[in-house]
């Protein structure tokens, strides 16, 4: 009885797993496309130019009455940007003075948050005391704006330390990762654009498995979930 039961039970049983597998299979194409599309017109949502980024980073240090006042030219960038867009057009963080430690990749300093949305994200970090770590390997172009001290870098298999002063840009292209060093102190204006949301398992790695800083993870989250969704609010994605 029980033989016969279960050999009526096989192949209909392995049909309904085959028509699940074979939906599974469909659902996850789609979104494969999806996904693809999305990311040959994720530039139609970049708002910032990296390039005029550039030249107001080097403004600000020109305005700067020391070359070590961070906080002067964190303030000098911000005017700059909230005079220059609408806030039809971008949601911009006015308060330079929400500072919040950062770490990742083994490396420590603290951020400004300038700017968070989905394609796009544009800080100001750094330390006064130097920190070297990983980059991190990102679904993002990054843009690091030196803007006080000098930061160093290294990848394999060139093994001459690549040297960046303030004034000048450090590129790193999307899916390239290095070993930099903030020699002594070091700010920058960084500017990241592509997929945004993929990089937080990396900036969040190092509070939630290593320091445990609850305080600033919560600053973190709650000042970086705040733009985005002011972000979203205006429709920029
Ligand atoms: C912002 O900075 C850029 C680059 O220095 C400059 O061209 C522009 O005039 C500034 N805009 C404002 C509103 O200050």
């Amino acid at each position: 009885m029980t033989t016969s039961k279960t050999k009526t039970k096989t192949p209909k049983a392995s049909g309904s797993c085959l028509k699940k597998w074979f939906f599974r299979l469909i659902a996850a194409a789609v979104l494969y496309v999806t996904c693809q599309y999305l990311d040959t017109i994720k530039h139609r949502w970049y708002v910032f130019e990296p390039e005029s980024l550039h030249q107001l980073a080097k403004a600000a240090i020109a305005a700067s009455p020391d070359p070590n006042d961070a906080w002067f030219m964190a303030n000098y960038i911000a005017k700059n940007l909230t005079e220059t867009y609408p806030q039809t057009q971008i949601a911009l963080n006015p308060n330079p003075s929400e500072w919040v430690f950062s770490n990742a990749g083994g490396a420590m300093g603290a951020m400004y948050v300038i700017h968070a949305s989905i394609t796009e994200y544009l800080i100001v970090f750094g330390t006064p005391i130097g920190t070297e770590g990983h980059t991190g390997l990102h679904t993002a172009d990054d843009y690091f704006n030196i803007l006080v001290g000098e930061q160093w870098a290294f990848s394999p298999p060139n093994l001459q330390m690549e040297r960046y002063p303030a004034g000048s840009v450090h590129h790193l292209p999307r899916g390239q990762m290095k070993q930099y060093k903030m020699h002594e102190g070091c700010f920058a204006l960084e500017y990241a654009r592509g997929w945004i949301p993929l990089m937080l398992p990396f900036g969040l790695a190092d509070v939630l498995f290593s320091t445990l800083d609850y305080v600033s993870f919560y600053d973190t989250a709650r000042i970086s979930g705040r733009e985005m969704f002011k972000n979203l609010l205006i429709g920029k994605i």
